[in-house]
């Protein structure tokens, strides 16, 4: 929890160019659309600078002579830039919000995809509510910046320039007697980004904090609602969320002391443009119309003055947001073709370790000097205490992870120089803790693989056992399975998976028995299931069954992450050493039945 509060806090400068960089790489497949709308705002910007002008121009070139048909065509001509400016205003809308969403959707694609490509290594390091935060919050506020920030900045930019520029060809003295608040403004906006800026990051430190709190409390609530933790943890959800909610009316109370001090500055201006203005009128150096003008202007001025420092705040996350999201897209995925690859052709299923030693932080060996070699179509089962390293071994069959020292072949070739997605094809996996995905029976026993047929789902999960209680669910292998499948039992969830390991025919078959123990007749079924998985496929087998271990060729015995025994089954009880203390200690009740 503090490192995802740490990185998410984090904020950064409002611009930097490395960042902006990276981004405009998004934009650049709609580099046409953005410049059309960039000069669509533009376009819109003069149109409305354009209101003021034809007023000063009807006042003092048409009402004051009495020219009526001047008028008229002022009016009609002042209509037609209102039209202008709308229609402009409308289709630059539609076309950055287009951008924005286009651009947000092929950043979540990216993201998605990349996640996929990550070792499992990364996962072991980063929770899950952060990475789902870099999908949907850090993708969203990006959005904010393309659609109201980043583009509209030149347009508020543009719009204050022109301002300025106009003011001072119409009357620089007046002009100047307007930019006189500009300073109280500069100063205003400074202490308002800074306190803004502060209590901004303390509303994202506290919404973290919800969200990782609603997070854990979701997932673990079997164990809130057994133990009745659940007024507890609702007072410690309210404590969380009472300290956003001081945070967030913090963040409200500076704008409402800084929007009002903008517009009261502006006034002040104006009723000085009102006083001189009207004075130099009376005095005859000065057009009503210019003054008119002027009040029209000065009133534009302070908007986007006022926006400006919004659009920062704006800008600051978007640029912590893209730090945050383009870190996770620079972590290195795994590598999936390797330079000069090498094919496995129909392979027999040969298995060697050579020297393997393993370590997943660079501290702690979970592994030394493993050395075996399996021939193909053998039965092999490892055996060992909990935190051997079983698990371990076979992850790296996989490459799940990448062995720290010696190396892994698979029919002689090096597995690292086997196309990833060539390896495990070859490799038919059933893990400890079983993935059901949320979709149909058959779409977890096939994983939507095109190649295999329902008729070779079925056959899978007759041969598996499965069969029977599939049929038994209301709608057959169309039935709708729950996320984590919550709605089967612990042993449908494996004879399930077996048949998912069955129906891509792999060569190698490698199994992590689960160790929760199932009732006699389900234990009959998974027994046979097993032994119809191993049949004909070199088989590796973390076996914690004693019919598992009965029924291989030979076992490898670990300890604390080295091979201390290999031999049969009677070879390794008659040596009287590991193989038979564990032996004694977990099958000792079997042995008894
Ligand atoms: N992802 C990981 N990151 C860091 N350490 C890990 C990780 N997975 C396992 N370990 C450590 O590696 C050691 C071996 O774990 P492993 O899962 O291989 O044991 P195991 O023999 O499969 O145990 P069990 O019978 O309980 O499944 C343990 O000390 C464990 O703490
Ligand atoms: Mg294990």
């Amino acid at each position: 929890m503090s490192r995802e509060i740490s990185e998410d806090e984090i904020l950064g400068k409002a611009y930097d160019s490395r960042l902006m960089k990276r981004l405009l790489f998004f934009l650049r497949p709609y580099r046409l659309q953005v410049a059309l709308a960039i000069v669509l705002l533009l376009l819109s910007a003069a149109a409305q600078l354009a209101g003021p002008f034809l007023i000063k121009t009807a006042i003092d070139r048409h009402i004051s002579q009495n020219d009526l048909t001047g008028l008229r065509m002022i009016a009609l001509l002042y209509f037609a830039v209102l039209v202008l400016a709308f229609s402009l205003a409308f289709v630059q809308q539609i076309l950055t919000q287009w951008i924005g969403q286009k651009v947000m959707y092929d950043i979540r694609l990216r993201i998605f995809s990349h996640l996929q490509e990550l070792p499992l290594s990364f996962f072991d390091r980063n929770p899950v509510g952060r990475l789902v935060t870099r999908a949907t919050n850090d993708v969203e506020t990006l959005n904010t910046m393309l659609s109201s920030g980043v583009v509209s900045i030149f347009g508020d930019v543009f719009v204050l320039l022109g301002i300025v520029a106009v003011l001072l060809h119409l009357n620089w003295q007046l002009a100047l007697l307007t930019f006189i608040v500009l300073p109280a403004i500069v100063v205003a906006t400074l202490i308002f980004r800074v306190k803004v800026r502060e209590s901004y990051r303390q509303v994202r430190l506290r919404i973290a904090r919800i969200n990782s709190y609603l997070q854990e409390n979701i997932v673990g609530m079997s164990v809130v609602q057994i133990f009745n933790r659940e007024e507890r943890n609702s007072r410690h959800f309210d404590q969380l969320n009472q300290s956003h909610l001081h945070a967030y009316l913090q963040t409200i109370r500076y704008y409402a002391v800084f929007y009002p001090t903008v517009d009261f500055l502006g006034a002040i201006a104006l009723a000085a443009i009102l006083w001189f203005g009207g004075l130099k009128t009376i005095e005859g150096g000065l057009t009503l119309g210019v003054v008119v003008a002027f009040i029209q202007y000065s009133e534009r001025f302070f908007q986007p003055i006022r926006d400006l420092s919004e659009k920062y705040n704006i800008m600051q996350s978007a640029m912590a947001s893209s730090e945050r999201i383009f870190k996770l897209l620079d972590e290195k995925p795994q590598i999936r073709i390797p330079e000069n690859p090498q094919q496995l052709p129909k392979i027999r299923g040969e298995i060697e370790f050579r020297d393997v030693s393993f370590t997943y932080n660079n501290k702690d060996w979970v592994l030394s000097n493993i050395s075996f070699k399996i021939r193909p179509g053998e039965r092999v089962a490892i055996v060992g205490a909990t935190g051997a390293g079983k698990t371990s071994i076979i992850s790296l069959i996989t490459r799940m992870y990448e062995p720290t020292k010696g190396s892994i072949t698979v029919d002689g070739v090096d597995i690292c120089r086997v196309p990833i997605d060539d390896l495990r094809r070859s490799i038919g996996m059933v893990s400890q803790n079983i993935t059901i995905f949320s979709g149909t029976v058959e779409y977890n026993i096939r994983l939507a693989d095109e190649a295999i047929t329902p008729e070779q789902v079925e056959k899978a999960a007759h041969d598996v056992n499965a069969h029977p209680f599939i049929s038994r669910m209301k709608n057959g292998y169309q039935s709708e399975l729950m996320e984590n499948g919550s709605n089967l039992s612990v042993g449908q969830k494996q004879l399930l998976s077996f048949a998912r390991a069955l129906a891509f025919n792999p060569r190698i078959l490698i199994l992590d028995e689960a160790t929760s123990s199932i009732d006699t007749e389900t234990e009959m079924l998974i027994r046979d299931a097993i032994n119809k998985l191993m049949a004909g496929r070199t088989s590796l087998i973390i076996a914690h069954r004693l019919s598992t271990i009965k029924s291989v060729d030979w076992i490898i015995v670990l300890h604390k992450g080295k091979i201390r025994e290999i031999g049969k089954h009677q070879e390794l009880l008659a040596k009287r050493g590991i193989y038979y203390r564990l032996y004694q200690l977990q099958y000792a009740d079997e042995l008894v039945q």
